[in-house]
């Protein structure tokens, strides 16, 4: 199991629902390596200072979130230089036309004044994060999907012009909250840029701000609690958030509910008892970053022990010297 986020800002409960929450309950399934990405951060200028603190700040979100060093790897993405080093091999092996279709790119590049060459090559340097672990599940929110099946496709195109190298992997999306969407405008997901403070609910927000935010998320104007996101998108957001929270399917949960009202007031319950111990972990990992460093140089050796292995061979097959 293999899979990343990027220290660009605070996590929001999109991320927590959608992929940390998969992460934490798949560490005991397989064996799970989990990176800060904090190279895929530079596709837009980062303040040095900042970033050094958000990265520190993620990693100790993530352990706070329940990852357990003892039984995952949890690195920062640019401890481990074989994954630049790959990601230069996997720029070219995929097209141009191949990176200009992804939706990522489109959306982030549609409106920005400053294009760069790196967001543009980002699902390479995704591609490599995976393919360097033997990853067979990626779990990620479905945002993700059309990277990993790029991914999956320069697997396959490498192995049959070199001959069996990588394994190719699967998406695993979470079955519920794949997709959180904003509350204020819940036709288009939650996101932690701060165009919509009052739609974005913060991992670490305060709590009585995250009941408010959820009691005031746009429904609509009907009166039928049901689940159906093409038609009732604000409804079935709060049915699947209440769900994720909860382990009680979307569907179920709506047929408990006439009214908005007491589902908006369960919801915000339900997430604010969720995020609560989340938070409480989170202060007292904060007191002790020299711990969490520790924690991250380990997980960096790990991995790298695992990526030079996977670049060795590669080298191989490409006809580059052995180092
Ligand atoms: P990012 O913050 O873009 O690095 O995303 C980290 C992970 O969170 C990825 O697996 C995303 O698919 C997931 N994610 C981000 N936003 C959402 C959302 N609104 N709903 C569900 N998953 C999300
Ligand atoms: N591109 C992912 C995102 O925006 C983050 C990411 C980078 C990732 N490398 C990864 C996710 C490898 C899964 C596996 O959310």
């Amino acid at each position: 199991m293999f899979s990343g986020i990027k220290p660009t800002g605070p996590v929001q409960l999109g991320n927590l629902l959608g992929a940390l929450r998969t992460w934490v309950e798949d560490q005991h399934r397989a064996e799970s390596i989990y990176c800060v990405v904090d190279l895929h951060a530079l596709t837009v200028p980062q303040d040095p200072e900042v970033l050094r603190r958000t990265t520190m700040e993620l990693a100790q979100l993530l352990l706070a979130v329940g990852i357990d060093p003892s039984v995952a790897t949890l690195f920062v993405q640019s401890d481990v230089p074989e994954h630049t080093e790959l990601s230069w091999i996997l720029e070219c092996t995929v097209s141009f036309g191949e990176l200009r279709r992804m939706t990522q790119f489109k959306d982030k590049s549609a409106d920005a004044e400053f294009v760069s060459g790196g967001l543009f090559t980002y699902p390479a340097l995704m591609a490599a994060d995976i393919l360097l672990y033997d990853t067979n599940e990626v779990p990620v929110g479905e945002d993700q999907r059309q990277h990993l099946e790029l991914t999956r496709d320069l697997a396959t195109r490498f192995n049959s012009r070199y001959g069996e190298t990588f394994v190719v992997p699967e998406a695993t999306v979470a079955r519920v909250a794949a997709r959180v969407m904003d509350l204020q405008d819940p036709t288009r997901k939650m996101s932690k840029s701060d165009e919509s403070p009052q739609g974005t609910i913060l991992v670490l927000e305060d709590l009585d701000q995250v009941a408010r935010k959820i009691r005031r998320a746009v429904t609509d104007t009907e009166n039928e609690v049901r689940f159906d996101p093409a038609i009732k998108p604000g409804v079935s957001n709060l049915l699947g958030v209440l769900a994720a929270c909860t382990g009680v399917a979307p569907q179920e949960l709506a047929s408990r509910y006439t009214q908005y009202g007491p589902l908006k007031a369960d919801t915000a319950d339900a997430v604010v008892e969720y995020l609560r111990p989340i938070q409480a972990r989170y202060a007292e990992l904060a007191s002790d970053p020299a711990g969490t460093r520790e924690v991250l140089v380990r997980g960096a050796e790990r991995a790298r022990e695992l990526a030079a292995l996977k670049m060795a061979l590669v080298r191989e097959r490409l006809g580059l010297p052995a180092r």
